[in-house]
């Protein structure tokens, strides 16, 4: 059966308190929606649709940062949640299959949940609710039901005090065949404590027209929801125990798992072997055998087996260390290729830069690649061996097997083999220093 994605991300979410969209806030280094649409990749949709209003625009410009497909559907005013899907129709014209409804606010839905409830429907319930047992139900929607069956969902401010009483809770994730959803949408009305179009009526409705709605039920901790700062705070913590618990699983040791950062999409191979303090951005692959030492940044970076980095390294994006390649401390590389065995061990900036195979950067190396308005590359040939303080004034190639004596300023090209001096030859002037000492005492003492 195809799938297609309802995400609703209308919601101002003033307790934010933010300039900025709800579903825009970030976890592990993605929006809340884009996990929301990575939980509902699992689905295989043909169609995903995002139901935006307050910072549509915002959304939208987002969204085009990770998915491309995704059809936006505006609802200027919001009048609830049916009403939300109700606004997805147009983008699913023509569409012939089941419809989710998800919420961009709920980031930790499982794909096998999801894929549960497809099981459900493919076993014949018409409409299928994504349910859990609520340690705390507080205002939730309560699920009323008759063994198997769904009855209806009444919402908190609707319940009796013995509705109020149940504690398996609507999570807002529904499934159901897209025409009859937007059919059973289309009989919804506003008559409730909120004057809202629920889509919670559609078990009853459905009811009514002789369909089946039945309960799927997860884990509670997969429908946290974000509505304050403070739930932003509490599904951070919740990912990185997550992610951490997930890298050992696999193989990773983290020798202070608390104080490891994961991004949404880090991967670490086996035998990777993370120390204390690191931070991973969105975009970081380690392979297997490899080390991070403590306090090490990496964002967008690709690192081979058996390459070290840090203690203090900056990995940013378009960074590629090659089997074996070494990155030491105060080092920073961005936009980078470095080859098998390269070097770059202390203090040294490379940025829009190739570090040919078993190169040696010495200390201090700084690729002047920024002229104020433009970028350039700079080219480090296979063995070739950089002095410390060596200043490679980009566009600039340094030959394999060449040499750049320590702080040289590197204007030109270096051909394969050869030695690149660029700097004043040296002086020494005798008993120089002792007469210019004795000279600026005597002038403090006269003062
Ligand atoms: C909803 C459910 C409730 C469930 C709870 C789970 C209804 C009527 N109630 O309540 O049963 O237990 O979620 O969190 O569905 N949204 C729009 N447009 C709107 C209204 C909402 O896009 O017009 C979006 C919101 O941005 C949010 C989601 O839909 O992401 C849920 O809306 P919200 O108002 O938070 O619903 P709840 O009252 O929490
Ligand atoms: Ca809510």
């Amino acid at each position: 059966m195809a799938a297609a994605l309802i995400v609703l991300a209308a919601g101002q979410g003033s307790r934010m308190k933010s300039e900025r969209p709800k579903v825009l806030h970030e976890v592990a280094g993605a929006p809340l929606l884009r996990h929301a649409l990575l939980s509902g990749a699992a689905l295989e949709p043909v169609r995903t649709v995002v139901v935006v209003g307050h910072g549509g625009e915002a959304v939208e410009t987002a969204l085009r940062g990770f998915d491309e497909d995704a059809v936006v559907a505006v609802q200027t005013e919001q009048r609830g949640t049916a009403h939300a899907v109700a606004q997805a129709r147009g983008a699913l014209e023509g569409f012939d299959g089941d419809a989710f409804v998800l919420y961009g606010d709920t980031p930790f839905i499982e794909g096998e949940t999801l894929q549960r409830m497809a099981e459900a429907r493919a076993a014949g319930a018409d409409v299928v609710v994504l349910g859990f047992e609520a340690a705390d139900p507080m205002r939730y929607g309560r699920l009323v039901t008759d063994g198997d069956r769904l009855e209806r969902i009444v919402e908190f401010k609707d319940a009796t005090e013995a509705e109020r009483a149940i504690r398996l809770c609507n999570s807002g994730v529904m499934a159901c065949d897209a025409a009859t959803m937007f059919s059973l949408i289309a009989e919804v009305g506003d008559d409730n404590a909120s004057g809202e179009f629920y889509l919670t009526d559609l078990p009853a409705l459905a009811a009514k027209r002789g369909l089946s709605a039945r309960v799927v039920v997860c884990d509670e901790s997969e429908t946290l929801g974000v509505n304050t700062r403070m739930d932003l705070a509490a599904a951070e913590a919740a990912f990185q125990r997550r992610a951490r618990a997930a890298a050992m699983e696999n193989g990773a040791t983290l020798v202070d798992p608390a104080t490891v950062h994961f991004a949404f999409d880090t991967h670490l191979g086996r035998d990777v072997v993370v120390e204390p303090h690191v931070v991973f951005g969105p975009g970081v692959t380690v392979e297997s055998g490899a080390t991070i030492r403590a306090f090490s940044h990496l964002e967008g970076a690709h690192v081979s087996e058996a390459c070290v980095v840090g203690p203090y390294a900056r990995l940013r994006p378009g960074t590629e260390l090659d089997r074996g390649a070494k990155v030491g401390n105060f080092v920073e590389v961005k936009a980078a290729q470095v080859d098998e065995g390269a070097k770059i061990n202390h203090l040294s900036y490379v940025g829009d830069a190739h570090v040919g195979a078993h190169a040696n950067v010495g200390a201090g190396t700084i690729t002047c690649n920024y002229d104020g308005v433009g970028k350039h590359r700079t080219t480090i040939g296979a063995h070739a061996f950089i002095g410390s303080n060596t200043m490679l004034v980009a566009p600039v190639a340094v030959g394999d097997e060449a040499m750049t004596g320590s702080g040289s300023v590197v204007t030109r090209d270096v051909p394969d083999g050869a030695l690149a001096l660029s700097r004043a030859r040296q002086e020494n002037k005798d008993g120089m220093a002792r007469r210019l000492m004795a000279k600026l005492r005597a002038a403090k003492e006269a003062r």
